[in-house]
Protein backbone atom coordinates (compact mmCIF):
# COMPACT_ATOMS: atom_id res chain seq x y z
CA UNK A 1 0.00 0.00 0.00
CA UNK A 2 1.60 3.24 -0.98
CA UNK A 3 0.45 5.74 1.93
CA UNK A 4 0.05 9.78 1.84
CA UNK A 5 2.93 11.71 2.27
CA UNK A 6 2.98 13.96 5.40
CA UNK A 7 1.11 16.49 5.38
CA UNK A 8 3.28 20.02 6.32
CA UNK A 9 2.40 23.31 7.85
CA UNK A 10 4.90 26.03 7.66
CA UNK A 11 5.10 27.90 10.61
CA UNK A 12 6.53 31.33 10.78
CA UNK A 13 7.05 34.66 12.60
CA UNK A 14 6.92 37.64 9.64
CA UNK A 15 6.72 41.08 9.60
CA UNK A 16 4.56 43.62 8.81
CA UNK A 17 6.59 43.72 5.57
CA UNK A 18 6.91 40.17 4.75
CA UNK A 19 10.48 39.38 6.62
CA UNK A 20 11.73 36.28 8.22
CA UNK A 21 14.87 37.62 9.78
CA UNK A 22 16.19 40.40 11.33
CA UNK A 23 19.19 42.74 9.40
CA UNK A 24 21.83 39.89 11.32
CA UNK A 25 20.18 36.91 11.07
CA UNK A 26 19.67 36.14 14.29
CA UNK A 27 17.05 34.00 15.60
CA UNK A 28 13.90 35.63 15.57
CA UNK A 29 13.55 37.05 18.32
CA UNK A 30 10.73 39.70 16.77
CA UNK A 31 8.04 37.98 18.32
CA UNK A 32 6.00 37.74 21.89
CA UNK A 33 6.94 35.45 24.93
CA UNK A 34 3.09 34.41 24.41
CA UNK A 35 4.00 33.60 20.60
CA UNK A 36 6.80 31.66 21.44
CA UNK A 37 4.85 29.94 23.86
CA UNK A 38 2.15 29.07 21.25
CA UNK A 39 4.67 27.83 19.08
CA UNK A 40 5.12 25.14 21.40
CA UNK A 41 1.63 23.78 21.55
CA UNK A 42 1.72 24.09 17.76
CA UNK A 43 5.20 21.75 18.22
CA UNK A 44 2.83 19.64 20.23
CA UNK A 45 0.53 18.73 17.58
CA UNK A 46 2.83 17.11 15.12
CA UNK A 47 4.27 14.44 14.95
CA UNK A 48 7.51 16.14 13.67
CA UNK A 49 9.49 19.15 13.29
CA UNK A 50 11.22 19.94 10.28
CA UNK A 51 13.72 22.77 9.45
CA UNK A 52 16.70 23.61 7.02
CA UNK A 53 20.04 23.44 7.94
CA UNK A 54 20.23 27.16 8.03
CA UNK A 55 17.95 27.55 9.88
CA UNK A 56 19.38 24.94 12.78
CA UNK A 57 22.79 26.91 12.57
CA UNK A 58 21.53 30.40 12.68
CA UNK A 59 19.15 30.07 15.66
CA UNK A 60 21.16 27.28 17.17
CA UNK A 61 17.82 25.05 17.48
CA UNK A 62 17.21 22.19 19.69
CA UNK A 63 13.93 21.82 17.92
CA UNK A 64 12.64 19.62 21.56
CA UNK A 65 9.66 20.21 23.41
CA UNK A 66 10.71 20.52 27.27
CA UNK A 67 7.49 21.92 28.42
CA UNK A 68 6.07 18.84 30.92
CA UNK A 69 2.30 19.85 30.42
CA UNK A 70 2.67 18.86 26.40
CA UNK A 71 4.66 16.00 26.73
CA UNK A 72 1.97 14.59 29.38
CA UNK A 73 -0.39 15.37 27.16
CA UNK A 74 1.10 13.58 23.86
CA UNK A 75 1.85 10.70 26.12
CA UNK A 76 -2.13 10.50 26.76
CA UNK A 77 -2.88 10.50 23.42
CA UNK A 78 -0.39 7.34 22.94
CA UNK A 79 1.86 9.41 21.17
CA UNK A 80 5.90 9.69 22.23
CA UNK A 81 6.35 12.90 24.45
CA UNK A 82 8.13 14.85 21.59
CA UNK A 83 7.83 15.30 18.19
CA UNK A 84 10.67 13.46 15.76
CA UNK A 85 13.20 15.92 14.31
CA UNK A 86 14.18 15.76 10.96
CA UNK A 87 16.44 18.64 9.67
CA UNK A 88 17.32 18.42 5.79
CA UNK A 89 20.68 19.45 4.02
CA UNK A 90 22.50 18.63 0.62
CA UNK A 91 25.92 19.09 1.42
CA UNK A 92 25.57 17.54 4.93
CA UNK A 93 28.03 19.71 6.61
CA UNK A 94 26.29 19.77 9.72
CA UNK A 95 28.07 20.28 13.11
CA UNK A 96 28.05 17.28 15.49
CA UNK A 97 28.29 20.35 18.83
CA UNK A 98 24.79 21.77 17.11
CA UNK A 99 21.95 21.09 20.47
CA UNK A 100 20.02 18.71 18.21
CA UNK A 101 22.70 16.31 18.69
CA UNK A 102 23.00 16.55 22.46
CA UNK A 103 21.86 13.84 24.62
CA UNK A 104 17.75 13.75 25.25
CA UNK A 105 15.01 14.22 23.00
CA UNK A 106 13.41 12.63 20.48
CA UNK A 107 15.22 10.96 17.34
CA UNK A 108 17.29 13.39 15.25
CA UNK A 109 16.60 12.36 11.49
CA UNK A 110 18.94 14.03 8.76
CA UNK A 111 17.97 14.31 5.52
CA UNK A 112 21.01 14.42 3.23
CA UNK A 113 22.91 13.56 0.26
CA UNK A 114 26.01 11.35 -0.26
CA UNK A 115 27.76 14.75 -0.40
CA UNK A 116 28.30 14.53 3.28
CA UNK A 117 31.89 14.43 4.22
CA UNK A 118 32.71 10.93 5.63
CA UNK A 119 34.29 12.79 8.53
CA UNK A 120 30.93 13.95 9.61
CA UNK A 121 29.31 10.76 8.65
CA UNK A 122 31.34 9.04 11.17
CA UNK A 123 30.66 11.86 13.52
CA UNK A 124 26.88 12.02 13.41
CA UNK A 125 26.09 8.34 12.81
CA UNK A 126 25.78 7.35 16.85
CA UNK A 127 23.92 10.87 17.54
CA UNK A 128 20.77 10.44 14.55
CA UNK A 129 19.34 8.53 11.89
CA UNK A 130 21.13 9.06 8.65
CA UNK A 131 19.73 8.73 5.43
CA UNK A 132 22.18 9.56 2.92
CA UNK A 133 20.37 9.86 -0.54
CA UNK A 134 22.33 9.08 -3.94
CA UNK A 135 21.95 12.31 -5.64
CA UNK A 136 22.82 16.34 -5.59
CA UNK A 137 20.01 17.42 -3.92
CA UNK A 138 17.62 15.92 -1.20
CA UNK A 139 14.49 14.32 -2.98
CA UNK A 140 11.95 15.74 -1.24
CA UNK A 141 8.75 13.44 -2.09
CA UNK A 142 10.58 10.45 -1.40
CA UNK A 143 11.99 11.64 1.76
CA UNK A 144 9.02 12.46 2.91
CA UNK A 145 7.41 9.56 1.67
CA UNK A 146 10.17 7.52 4.01
CA UNK A 147 9.19 9.54 7.01
CA UNK A 148 5.89 8.15 7.02
CA UNK A 149 6.13 4.70 6.36
CA UNK A 150 9.73 4.59 8.27
CA UNK A 151 8.65 6.67 11.27
CA UNK A 152 4.85 7.51 11.24
CA UNK A 153 5.04 10.94 10.39
CA UNK A 154 1.26 12.15 9.09
CA UNK A 155 1.74 15.81 10.45
CA UNK A 156 4.63 18.06 10.05
CA UNK A 157 5.57 21.56 10.92
CA UNK A 158 7.81 23.09 9.11
CA UNK A 159 9.58 25.99 10.77
CA UNK A 160 12.22 27.60 8.48
CA UNK A 161 13.73 28.25 7.14
CA UNK A 162 13.16 30.47 3.60
CA UNK A 163 14.79 27.96 1.24
CA UNK A 164 13.75 25.23 2.90
CA UNK A 165 9.81 26.32 2.02
CA UNK A 166 10.35 27.69 -1.43
CA UNK A 167 11.50 24.28 -2.36
CA UNK A 168 8.40 22.78 -0.51
CA UNK A 169 6.43 25.17 -2.46
CA UNK A 170 7.69 24.53 -5.62
CA UNK A 171 6.44 20.92 -5.53
CA UNK A 172 3.02 22.01 -3.82
CA UNK A 173 4.03 20.40 -0.64
CA UNK A 174 2.46 22.96 1.84
CA UNK A 175 -0.88 22.20 3.06
CA UNK A 176 -1.43 24.77 5.67
CA UNK A 177 0.74 28.15 6.54
CA UNK A 178 0.60 29.65 10.04
CA UNK A 179 2.30 33.30 10.14
CA UNK A 180 2.80 35.07 13.11
CA UNK A 181 2.59 38.93 11.83
CA UNK A 182 4.52 41.00 14.25
CA UNK A 183 3.56 44.89 13.87
CA UNK A 184 7.38 45.77 13.21
CA UNK A 185 9.07 46.35 9.51
CA UNK A 186 12.51 45.69 8.82
CA UNK A 187 13.03 46.89 5.22
CA UNK A 188 15.90 45.24 3.21
CA UNK A 189 16.00 44.36 -0.57
CA UNK A 190 17.37 41.24 0.21
CA UNK A 191 15.98 40.24 3.46
CA UNK A 192 14.66 36.65 3.57
CA UNK A 193 11.15 36.80 3.34
CA UNK A 194 8.45 33.44 3.41
CA UNK A 195 10.01 31.60 0.25
CA UNK A 196 13.67 32.79 1.27
CA UNK A 197 15.77 35.70 -0.50
CA UNK A 198 13.80 37.34 -3.00
CA UNK A 199 14.45 35.88 -5.98
CA UNK A 200 12.45 34.28 -9.51
CA UNK A 201 9.10 33.91 -9.25
CA UNK A 202 7.79 29.89 -7.98
CA UNK A 203 6.48 27.80 -10.97
CA UNK A 204 3.31 28.70 -10.43
CA UNK A 205 1.05 30.46 -7.19
CA UNK A 206 -0.51 28.88 -4.83
CA UNK A 207 -3.95 29.62 -3.57
CA UNK A 208 -4.49 29.58 -0.15
CA UNK A 209 -7.84 29.96 1.98
CA UNK A 210 -7.73 32.23 5.14
CA UNK A 211 -8.90 30.16 7.78
CA UNK A 212 -8.50 32.49 10.90
CA UNK A 213 -7.07 35.50 11.77
CA UNK A 214 -6.57 36.05 15.70
CA UNK A 215 -4.85 38.75 17.83
CA UNK A 216 -2.90 37.43 20.13
CA UNK A 217 -0.37 40.20 22.68
CA UNK A 218 -0.96 42.34 20.09
CA UNK A 219 0.28 40.50 17.43
CA UNK A 220 -2.16 38.70 14.10
CA UNK A 221 -2.14 35.37 14.21
CA UNK A 222 -2.93 34.17 10.56
CA UNK A 223 -3.83 30.33 9.42
CA UNK A 224 -4.09 29.90 5.87
CA UNK A 225 -5.01 26.28 3.99
CA UNK A 226 -4.01 25.19 0.47
CA UNK A 227 -7.08 25.64 -1.79
CA UNK A 228 -8.54 22.31 -3.22
CA UNK A 229 -6.16 21.56 -5.99
N1 LIG B 1 10.87 34.19 11.28
C1 LIG B 1 10.83 32.87 11.35
O1 LIG B 1 9.83 32.27 11.79
C2 LIG B 1 12.02 32.09 10.90
C3 LIG B 1 11.92 30.70 10.82
C4 LIG B 1 13.04 30.00 10.39
C5 LIG B 1 14.18 30.64 10.03
N2 LIG B 1 14.24 31.99 10.13
C6 LIG B 1 15.46 32.68 9.75
O2 LIG B 1 15.79 32.35 8.42
C7 LIG B 1 17.22 32.34 8.30
C8 LIG B 1 17.67 31.02 7.66
O3 LIG B 1 17.14 31.00 6.35
P1 LIG B 1 17.66 29.99 5.23
O4 LIG B 1 16.88 30.26 4.00
O5 LIG B 1 19.14 29.96 5.22
O6 LIG B 1 17.16 28.68 5.92
P2 LIG B 1 17.00 27.17 5.62
O7 LIG B 1 16.05 26.88 4.53
O8 LIG B 1 16.73 26.65 6.97
O9 LIG B 1 18.46 26.68 5.24
C9 LIG B 1 18.97 26.65 3.96
C10 LIG B 1 19.78 25.39 3.86
O10 LIG B 1 18.95 24.28 4.21
C11 LIG B 1 19.18 23.21 3.33
N3 LIG B 1 18.02 23.06 2.47
C12 LIG B 1 17.06 23.94 2.18
N4 LIG B 1 16.15 23.40 1.35
C13 LIG B 1 16.55 22.14 1.13
C14 LIG B 1 16.04 21.07 0.37
N5 LIG B 1 14.93 21.20 -0.35
N6 LIG B 1 16.71 19.91 0.37
C15 LIG B 1 17.84 19.77 1.09
N7 LIG B 1 18.39 20.75 1.84
C16 LIG B 1 17.74 21.93 1.85
C17 LIG B 1 20.41 23.60 2.51
O11 LIG B 1 21.49 23.18 3.32
P3 LIG B 1 22.98 22.87 2.77
O12 LIG B 1 23.56 24.18 2.41
O13 LIG B 1 23.63 22.25 3.96
O14 LIG B 1 22.84 21.96 1.61
C18 LIG B 1 20.29 25.12 2.48
O15 LIG B 1 21.51 25.78 2.25
C19 LIG B 1 17.79 32.52 9.70
O16 LIG B 1 18.20 33.86 9.83
C20 LIG B 1 16.61 32.24 10.61
O17 LIG B 1 16.66 32.99 11.79
C21 LIG B 1 13.19 32.71 10.55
Amino acid sequence: MTHALPKITAHFAITADAKISTKNRTPSLFTSPTDKSRLRTVRAAHDAILAGRGTVAADTMSMRLTDETLRRERLSRGLPPEPLRVVVSNAGRLDPAWKIFQPGGSTAVILSTTRMPQRTRSALAPLCDLHLFDAPSVPLVPALRMLRTDYGVKRIVCEGGGELVRSLAELDLISSIQLTIAPIIFGGAAAPTLTGIPGDFLPRPLDFKIKSTTIIDGECVLHLTRSPR
